[in-house]
């Protein structure tokens, strides 16, 4: 599985840097090409020497002192690497990473990286706990870098709680996993949105659907598995999402949505828009609860924005944008002129007259279609299957993906 794979090994000054020259022996034992870089203060845990003599290739500390007079150029390694896995990491190199500061050839060389980056923090308890340490892991995260948590367990302190790194075999399972799964969506930004949304009547009623939000969801977490950056942007749902590599945000209303969608729409490669949004709004809500004094009683309306097709008119050339259209009767008919009349790329058919389609339900029955006509006229399948054949469905327009 990582033969011939090119692997960056980053160590910082931590106390867990002596298990590195095991994940680098494992690592060349399935015959990996590993390249070690080390900061100044690493170099009091571990010898250079013991890693170069496991890596079988000169360790860079100072791109000037140890090169034995060739330059090293963390360019070069930045994208000689399929991944750089930096381990174990201080709390001082996060802060450097998550903001910039090159002052060693470490960061220099995670700066200049154009592959997965995997990043395996380790350090005494309180200060992985403290908010800033958080901050930058955040960060870091939302960089689209993968976050290998450390354990719970006792710490060179003495001290027992999370902070300690993850152990060499688990690094190496993380980039294995990694290896295997498909990265057709590596460096793409994927906007995604899920589940109903709800418009209040007064403050405690109001106008729903019964969207579950399961076939955004599963297509944000196929999206993220397959490489991509993603947001998902969800209205009012039940379910978790436990992927923390995806940014999650939660809206109620219609016209919430359509704010969270404009906002991240300019920096995404592709919008995905799954959510049922209401087409209807009421025209005011009510500020105190309503009384039942009348017999029958009347709401007035007023539409709300339609989010796709806004976003149709500000669609750049690269960007690509997926509806759904959740259809009785003549179907096809009617999702191709919303394609249309969207400027979308794709259209997702859900089909009413077919039975365990659609809201509610673990699975569903699509037909995709593009500006040329049907792409796929889909099975009966569980959720995750058809969040594949979309991604595949995108992947083949080959626009921008
Ligand atoms: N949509 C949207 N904003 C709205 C309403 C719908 O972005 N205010 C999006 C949905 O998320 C979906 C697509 O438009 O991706 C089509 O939604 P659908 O409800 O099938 O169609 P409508 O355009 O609302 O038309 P109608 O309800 O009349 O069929």
């Amino acid at each position: 599985m990582l033969k011939g794979k090119k692997i960056v090994i980053g160590i910082t000054g931590s106390i867990a840097a002596y298990k590195i020259p095991f994940l680098v022996r494992l690592l060349i034992r399935e015959e990996a090409m590993v390249r070690v870089i080390m900061t100044p203060s690493a170099t009091g845990f571990v010898t250079p020497l013991t890693l170069s003599t496991l890596s079988r290739a000169n360790v860079i500390v100072d791109p000037f002192k140890e090169s034995n007079g060739e330059w090293n150029n963390h360019v070069d390694l930045g994208s000689w690497a399929d991944a750089m896995v930096f381990a174990p990491v201080t709390a001082n190199t996060l802060g450097k990473m998550a903001n910039g500061i090159a002052d060693n050839f470490l960061v220099t060389a995670y700066l200049s990286a154009k592959c997965p980056v995997f990043i395996a923090p380790a350090m005494d308890l309180d200060m992985y706990i403290h908010p800033s340490t958080q901050k930058n892991i955040q960060v870091l995260r939302s960089y689209g870098n993968t976050i290998i948590e450390p354990q719970v367990g006792e710490l060179a302190s003495g001290l027992s709680g999370p902070g300690r790194m993850d152990e060499p075999e688990n690094i190496l399972s993380q980039l294995r996993f990694f290896f295997e799964r498909k990265q057709d969506f590596y460096g793409k930004t994927i906007l995604v949105t899920a589940g109903p949304t709800y418009e209040a009547i007064d403050p405690v009623r109001f106008i729903g659907n019964h969207s579950s939000g399961l076939m955004g969801y599963t297509i944000a977490e196929e999206a993220s598995r397959r490489g991509a950056r993603v947001t998902l942007i969800s209205g009012p749902t039940h379910l978790e999402l436990d992927n923390p590599e995806i940014h999650h945000e939660k809206v109620v209303s219609a016209a919430e949505m359509y704010h969270a969608c404009t906002t991240s729409f300019p920096t995404a490669d592709i919008l995905i828009m799954a959510a049922a949004v209401a087409d209807y709004t009421p025209s005011e809500v009510s500020p105190v609860k309503i009384k039942k004094k009348e017999k029958t009683g009347s709401l007035y309306l007023k539409k709300t924005t339609d989010i796709l097709e806004e976003l149709g008119k500000r669609k750049k050339k690269n960007q690509l944008l997926v509806g759904f259209a959740l259809e009785s009767g003549d179907g096809i008919k009617n999702a191709i002129g919303k394609l249309r009349k969207k400027n979308l790329d794709l259209i997702i058919l859900n089909s009413l007259d077919d039975k365990g389609a659609g809201f509610e339900v673990a699975t569903n029955k699509v037909t995709i279609i593009s500006k040329k006509g049907v792409l796929l006229a889909g099975e009966l399948k569980d959720k995750r299957a058809v969040a594949t054949d979309i991604l595949d469905a995108i992947k083949k327009l080959k626009v921008n993906t």
